[in-house]
This record gives C-alpha cells, sequence and structure tokens, in this order.
C-alpha cells in the first residue's frame, strides 16, 4: 500500500472488487418498479431468510430504509425513542419530522447503550394530555458511539419493554453484520428482538451501494408505496443488488480482520503521547488528543498530507474506520503518520 492513499474516513470508501464487478455485469435484471427485478428479488429473499422475517425490500440507501421504517411503524405527531447519538437523531437531516411528522425522544447514555429502563423510562403514558410513544429505534452496532454493540441480553429486556407497551421496535443494522461478527450470534437471533431491520450493503461489506429494511410482510407492502413515494423505486437494480449479493456471500465472513486491524490501530495509537482511545469493540476506533493545544483539523491536514484519512468526530476527537480496501501496512501507515502529525501539531 506504500504511496497509497490509506482512508480510513468511513467503511463507505471501498471499491467493488474485480470479481464484484464481473457478478455486477453478469447479472440477469428486469423492471423492479414494474414486475421485479429477478437478482433484486434473490438478494430480497436471502437478507429475509437470514434475518428471520416475512419479506425485505432493497433501497438506494440506509437513510431511506430507516425512514422508510418511521414511517411505516409511527403516526404524525407520535415520538420515537432512541439513543442520543443515533444515526437516525443526528444524521438523517431531520427526516423523522420533516417526512412523517414524527417527534424524536432522544435518551442520553454515557457510552451509546440504552437500557430497558432508560426505554421504560422514556416512554410516554397514555394521557389525553401527553402525546404518545409509536416506536422504539435502537442501533447495533452505534456508529456515534465507536462500534459498540448493544449487548444482545439488553435488547431482549428492551423487547419485552416494548411489548408491555404494544410498540414496534425498528432496528437500525447498517453495521449488524459486525455485531454477528464478533459476538457469534446470528443475524436471525438480532433480528428476533426487532420487527423490522435494516441492513446496509454499502458499509464493511464492500457493495457500492445498497441497504434492506425486514419485516412482516404487511408492514413490507406498506414500505414499498413508501419507498417510491420516497423517489426509491429502482428499475434494472439487479446489477446492484448482484453486488450485494456478491459481498454476503464472500465478504461476511472477513469482517472479523477488520476488527483485529482496528485493534491494532488502537493499540498503536494508545502508544502515541497526548492520544487516548477509546477501545473499540469492532471495526470503529475513536481517537481523542487529549492536550487543548493539539487541534483536530491541524492533526487531520497533516495526516492529509501525508495520504492518510480520517474525520473529525468532535472537538478533540477522530475517527477512523477500519475495512475491506485495507491492509495491515496501511495501519501501520496510519498510526506512524498520527504520531508524526500529533507531534507536529504540539
Ligand atoms: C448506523 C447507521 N445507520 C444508517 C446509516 C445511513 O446509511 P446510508 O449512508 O447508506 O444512507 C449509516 C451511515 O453511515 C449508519 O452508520
Amino acid at each position: 500500500m506504500a504511496g497509497m492513499v490509506v482512508d480510513l474516513r468511513s467503511d463507505t470508501v471501498t471499491r467493488p472488487t474485480p470479481e464484484m464487478r464481473e457478478a455486477m455485469v453478469r447479472a440477469e435484471v428486469g423492471d423492479d418498479v414494474l414486475d421485479h427485478d429477478p437478482t433484486t428479488l434473490a438478494l430480497e429473499e436471502k437478507v429475509a431468510a437470514l434475518l428471520g422475517k416475512e419479506s425485505a425490500l432493497f433501497f438506494p440507501s440506509g437513510v431511506q430504509a430507516n425512514q422508510t421504517a418511521l414511517a411505516v411503524h409511527g403516526r404524525a405527531g407520535t415520538e420515537v425513542v432512541l439513543e442520543a447519538g443515533a444515526h437516525i437523531f443526528n444524521y438523517e437531516e431531520g427526516a423523522g419530522a420533516a417526512l412523517s411528522g414524527l417527534q424524536l425522544r432522544p435518551v442520553h447514555t454515557d457510552d451509546g447503550l440504552l437500557t430497558a429502563d432508560l426505554v421504560r423510562e422514556a416512554i410516554r403514558p397514555d394521557s389525553p394530555y401527553i402525546h404518545p410513544t409509536s416506536l422504539i429505534a435502537l442501533e447495533n452496532t452505534h456508529n456515534g458511539a465507536g462500534g459498540k454493540i448493544l449487548p444482545f441480553t439488553t435488547m431482549q429486556a428492551i423487547r419485552d419493554v416494548a411489548r408491555e407497551w404494544r410498540l414496534p421496535v425498528h432496528l437500525d443494522g447498517a453495521r449488524l453484520w459486525h455485531a454477528c461478527a464478533e459476538t457469534g450470534l446470528s443475524p436471525r437471533e438480532y433480528g428476533s428482538l426487532a420487527d423490522t431491520v435494516m441492513v446496509c450493503l454499502s458499509k464493511g461489506l464492500g457493495a457500492p451501494v445498497g441497504s434492506l429494511l425486514a419485516g412482516p410482510g404487511d408492514l413490507m407492502k406498506k414500505a414499498w408505496r413508501v419507498r417510491r413515494r420516497l423517489g426509491g423505486g429502482m428499475r434494472q437494480s439487479g446489477f446492484l443488488a448482484a453486488a450485494g449479493i456478491y459481498a454476503m456471500d464472500h465478504h461476511l465472513e472477513r469482517l472479523a480482520e477488520d476488527h483485529a486491524r482496528a485493534r491494532f490501530l488502537a493499540e498503536g495509537s494508545a502508544e502515541i503521547p497526548g492520544v487516548s482511545v477509546v477501545p473499540p469493540e469492532t471495526n470503529i476506533v475513536m481517537l481523542d488528543l487529549e492536550d487543548p493545544a493539539v487541534s483536530v483539523d491541524s492533526v487531520l491536514a497533516a495526516m492529509v498530507a501525508e495520504g492518510v484519512l480520517m474525520v473529525r468526530f468532535g472537538p478533540r476527537r477522530l475517527r477512523a474506520v477500519t475495512h475491506l480496501d485495507l491492509d495491515d501496512e496501511g495501519v501501520e501507515r496510519a498510526v506512524a503518520v498520527l504520531s508524526r502529525a500529533v507531534e507536529e501539531s504540539a
């Protein structure tokens, strides 16, 4: 990788491999809006089965799939309970309010991990003077909290609270695959704890585009209409779905490699004076600059000059994400470049 850019900004930066491109070129396609595209249908069936759901729908993006879930579960003027660092709350253009008239009720935690007690406290009791809760939205792994895994037992307890209140649960599982790779639990096991699950193929799995929303058949029929309303009906989507099928068949098994590289990056970075590291659980590493005199922007700029890219994730925090297009040499170079950048910026 010498001389090449080491891009750790996100696990979405991967380029399709030659084999994936080949699978895309060869895809059998139809018109998915008119009467289904065969490759898209095959991907949808594969993902639905994997998550233990009746049906799944292919979307161009995770945001659109999450927002479709909010639209089919929620009712205008009601609330969605979610963790304060959740993607749906912070990075989806206010779509819950703008598109579905939903109010989001963020629950603050120190570590990004909701608990059943916190969810219970946040649910609005039935009263003529209080607008009710209509949905609980979870995120696993939790991007903003550094790829943290919401423990399975916690999810079970939250599901029980949701049942008590007859509320649906949506799981933003953009990186659910990473939780599975680390815990050894299956997507089906996690899927059993939510009514709808969103998963991404473009993060970590190396596909260029694509997310799926899976859930009960009747709800997915409503979701089909919402997707179309949002402009997400795609025609020869099989070319993209083929990349997704290839990704699931060939890139799921290797996610543990990304987690090992994230640990390596964290351990190397923790030895740099002035840098403290949140130990990663999956593929996201949060790096904090301890010295207030060292600015995140100057460290990032010094790294860019040496071909290593990370992102700012707060006034003192950098985020680095490991992925398919990264090798051991790239991680070693990132640590060396970070070390020089912090030293130069002091
Ligand atoms: C947890 C989570 N949910 C949803 C999304 C949205 O996915 P997309 O960028 O495909 O819209 C992201 C994107 O990074 C994410 O990290």
